[in-house]
């Protein structure tokens, strides 16, 4: 056995705040903005379950690989996955799986940030009464004024780069653990009561009906391999995040019983955040296929017209604005480290390097929903012939990068990594638990993705 490596970077204080802070990873925007408008987009039900079949047959054991190789490894993925190929025999060019992801955490970050500006604009929105007593066209009116705004646009960017860069700037404990304790727990109490209010004011039962009874004709291969990506993406996976969370992962945790309660939270944040909003979709003759204005064309019409509907909304989008720099800061982290650990440069110059190149990037972004709004780079292909660069550059990320990570992350952990090392890293000497991860994490999660992708790939 190998002796116990340490992380240079700190270790987090107890399980608990691993799990906070990988749930904090987890559950963002991913959840709240981007499940509703995909499931509106791919046609409800059938989304919906192909979703969470991923979730639990590929997102789940891929989490604990990825957790397992973090902790094994104990440095940032690139790294960690060259050590690690070089202690099972084999060549150190597996760090390229590590490099696949600090590139697509990349990408990832720069619309990320964009769209948690929009958040943060929604706050001083909601909280100076903007949407009090609006109809849903002055709702979806105040919208379109919003992004048509490029301008408005970066400043918020901006904003929210900087938020992030400061966190992880100050390093593992100092800022990556306080900011997950409280916020977590207050989001999901928020979606709650929201869902309350969808029951009484919205068309809860077609909404329920439309997110949970599967119509299958209408389930095409690009929308399988949308679901698939969107379960990587908001699991965090696929990318090294939660491999770079692992590496702090103090050694008595179990991962498998972590695992299961990351994704089951992340699963129960993005369904009622879906059951929020559908109802209110279907009341007010919305289209569910509305894209990612869909939450701020229907969200604020509830905090116009309830009780406290000022307050009650602020809270609500300050919340988001948590839960997506939660999630921000772990898509920078395995670039951050990284340049940490291999070249020397202090932890608050690469968060300022990293985060520069990424808000450049990002204008991509913020010109996408404006002066760039008819551009289509790849419109001579059917399927991207409407698809901004926004939209390529998510499509690429969440539909090829993170699976494309999380099946070479699947390969290794069974196919390289020797069986001992892995049964000993996940801790599970005994029972059912180690051969069913094993054989799904050897057979069932790279056929499937392999699968997924070869029918979409068919399909364009
Ligand atoms: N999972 C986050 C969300 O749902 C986004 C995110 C954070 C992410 N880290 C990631 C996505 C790593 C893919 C890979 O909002």
């Amino acid at each position: 056995m190998v002796s116990r490596r340490q992380s240079i970077h700190g270790e987090w204080s107890s399980r608990w705040a691993f799990i906070l802070a990988a749930t904090g990873s987890a559950v963002g925007l991913g959840n709240i903005w981007k499940f509703p408008y995909m499931t509106g987009e791919n046609g409800g039900g059938a989304f919906v379950l192909v979703y969470l079949l991923c979730v639990a047959v590929i997102g789940i054991p891929i989490m604990m690989a990825e957790t397992m190789l973090g902790r094994r490894g104990r440095q940032s993925p690139i790294n960690t996955m060259q050590t690690l190929a070089i202690e099972a025999g084999h060549t150190p060019r597996w760090h390229f799986v590590g490099w696949i992801g600090v590139l697509a955490g990349f990408l990832i970050l720069s619309y990320y940030s964009v769209i948690a500006g929009w958040a943060l604009a929604y706050v001083l929105r909601t909280g100076t009464g903007v949407f009090t007593g609006a109809t849903a066209d002055g709702v979806e009116a105040i919208f379109s004024d919003f992004v048509s705004n490029p301008e408005s646009l970066l400043g918020w960017h901006t904003l929210f780069m900087a938020m992030t860069m400061i966190v992880v700037a100050r390093g593992v404990q100092g800022g990556l653990e306080k900011a997950v304790k409280f916020l977590m727990p207050g989001l999901f109490i928020i979606l709650v009561v929201l869902v309350g209010y969808a029951m009484n004011a919205g068309e809860f039962a077609q909404a329920m009906r439309y997110l949970f009874s599967p119509s299958f004709e209408n389930l095409s291969p690009e929308a399988i391999l949308a679901a698939m990506g969107q379960a990587f993406f908001s699991l965090s996976l696929g990318m090294g995040a939660i491999m770079v969370y692992g590496s702090y992962l103090p050694h008595d945790a179990s991962i498998a019983g972590t695992s299961v309660r990351i994704a089951i939270a992340d699963t129960l944040v993005a369904v009622l955040a879906g059951m929020a909003i559908f109802p209110l979709v279907f009341a007010h003759n919305l289209e569910p296929g509305a894209g990612p204005g869909l939450i701020f064309q229907t969200l604020p019409l509830v905090f116009g017209h309830m009780p406290g509907g000022v307050v009650f909304g602020t809270l609500f989008f300050v919340l988001l604005v948590f839960a997506a720099w939660t999630s921000s800061i772990s898509l920078i982290e395995p670039a951050v480290a990284y340049l940490v650990e291999n070249r020397g440069v202090r932890r608050s110059n690469a968060a300022v390097i990293v985060a520069g190149a990424c808000w450049a990037l990002g204008l991509l972004t913020v010109l996408s929903f404006n002066v760039w709004s008819d551009v289509h780079p790849l419109g001579m292909f059917e399927t991207f012939k409407d698809k901004t660069p926004f939209d390529l550059l998510d499509y690429l990320t969440s539909n090829i990068m993170l699976p494309l990570g999380g099946f070479m992350i699947a390969i290794f952990s069974v196919w390289i990594m020797s069986r001992d090392a892995s049964r000993d890293e996940l801790d599970l000497h005994e029972g059912w638990e180690y051969p069913a991860w094993r054989f799904l994490v050897r057979y069932v999660t790279p056929v499937a993705v392999v699968t997924i992708f070869l029918n979409a790939i068919d399909a364009i």
